[in-house]
């Protein structure tokens, strides 16, 4: 399952990121930005539990969260969303997944894994911009899911219908939210608009 989250404060942010003269200071800062939209969205079902509050007038009754969350941002990009996750949701844990996509296979190609111990209990909340072939994130979910979680859900910027039906398939239990699921993907496995590659412009390497 998957949504694509089209209001119109995302969508504005999503035509500065793509453009390719936004430079990596502006490109992080609305990578920020737009994850806590979407974050927001994609979080909306979280478990919450009843509190009263005394507030100066009266006793009310309130709703805090009650959901242990794992953040795990896809390195190297993933960790371009996670200080917008965090700012939402602060008291949240976060596990690494060190990834990359082989130059020529287009293959993912695992290099680090740690996660807390949380994994198997909490609300597992896969983090990264692209979502291409799709490979990188079907495998990210395999880790997480050998290390126990039943709870994930994954959130990136852009994506593409190639992409999400390669990780729906492997994962139809996992639900992915995205600011925009473009065209299609290019000789070379790029996203079509996309915004180009998304460590190099987080970063400023390219
Ligand atoms: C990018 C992106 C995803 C992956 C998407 O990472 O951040 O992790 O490619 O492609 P896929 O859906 O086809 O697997 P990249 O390999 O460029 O590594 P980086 O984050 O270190 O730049
Ligand atoms: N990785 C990126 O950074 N961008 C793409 O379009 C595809 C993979």
């Amino acid at each position: 399952m998957h949504e694509e989250i089209t209001h119109p404060f995302v969508q504005h942010k999503l035509a500065l990121i793509r453009n390719k003269e936004t430079g990596h200071k502006k490109f992080r800062e609305l990578a920020t930005e737009i994850t806590m939209f979407l974050c927001y969205e994609a979080l909306k079902e979280i478990k919450v539990e009843k509190v009263t509050v005394q507030t100066p007038i009266a006793e009310a009754a309130c709703h805090v969260i009650a959901e242990d969350l794992v953040v795990v941002p896809i390195l190297r990009a993933g960790v371009g969303m996670l200080e917008g996750i965090l700012d939402l949701a602060p008291t949240a844990r976060v596990g690494f997944l060190g990834m990359y996509r082989d130059e020529t296979t287009k293959q993912p190609v695992a290099y680090y894994q740690k996660l807390p111990e949380q994994t198997k209990d909490g609300l597992c909340i896969v983090i990264d911009p692209m979502l291409a072939t799709g490979g990188s994130t079907a495998a990210a979910i395999d880790v997480l899911k050998a290390a126990g979680a039943r709870k994930i859900v994954v959130v990136c910027i852009v994506t593409c219908p190639e992409g999400l039906q390669t990780v729906e398939a492997a994962h139809p239990d996992v639900t992915i939210y995205t600011a925009s699921i473009d065209e299609r993907l290019d000789d070379h496995k790029y996203i079509v608009p996309g915004l180009g590659d998304a460590g190099d412009r987080l970063f400023g390497t390219r």
